[in-house]
């Protein structure tokens, strides 16, 4: 079993359809650890010893947000600043997070074809999240692709919250294909089943 780190960041989650149906699936799937950082620290004074701790308590960390301007909510954002360190998760002495891997479960409002050159939003999304797969090359991590819901004001929750649950078992069961995985830009509800397999 994988040590499976979930994040999860959204101010607005009275609000929220689709994200807190994934939040409330991932509470029922065992042997996660999961954080809801909005209720965790609604002051933004986040803890970064706890959560250096956190991070080095798990093997896979996994970041669940709503999109908001083409980035992660502030708050997650901070997050990110204050506990991935120098000396800690990059730098001198700073590998302490190597050879974890980091992917994030995002939704996204625009649609599919919207995020191209194109569409609307002019690049493809994975463009958008080179920030966070960069990070994630500095800190010694694995970027895996992100799992994806496109036009999330309108799309249904069920499907993309089922995939999800599929998705965190796998991870902790060590039975997600990263190999299969990095060939494919994005992953959703539809992908994951055929991702399950030998981890590597
Ligand atoms: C402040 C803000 C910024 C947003 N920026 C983007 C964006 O850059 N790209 C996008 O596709 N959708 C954007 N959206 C739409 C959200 O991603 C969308 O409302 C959310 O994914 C829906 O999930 P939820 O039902 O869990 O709230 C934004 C929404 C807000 C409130």
């Amino acid at each position: 079993m994988a040590r499976l780190l979930h994040i999860f960041a959204h101010p607005g989650r009275a609000s929220s359809r689709i994200n807190m149906a994934l939040w409330r699936t991932a509470q029922v799937v065992d042997g996660i650890s999961s954080l809801d950082l909005y209720a965790r620290y609604p002051r933004y004074d986040i803890d970064i010893a706890a959560e250096q701790q956190r991070l080095l308590a798990h093997e896979v960390v996994l970041l669940q947000f709503p999109l908001f301007w083409y980035s992660a909510p502030a708050l997650l954002k901070e997050w990110i600043d204050l506990t991935f360190e120098h000396g800690f998760a990059y730098g001198h002495g700073g590998d302490r997070l190597k050879g974890k891997r980091l992917m994030l479960a995002l939704t996204a409002g625009g649609p599919e074809e919207a995020y191209g050159p194109q569409g609307y939003q002019h690049f493809d999304l994975r463009t958008f999240l080179t920030p966070f797969e960069q990070t994630a090359r500095l800190c010694q991590m694995s970027f895996l692709p992100p799992y994806v819901l496109f036009g999330a004001l309108t799309a249904e929750p069920a499907p993309h919250a089922q995939g999800f649950a599929r998705l965190l078992e796998a991870l902790r069961d060590d039975r997600f294909n990263g190999m299969r995985a990095a060939s494919l830009p994005v992953l959703t509800h539809d992908t994951v089943p055929l991702l399950e397999g030998d981890q590597e």
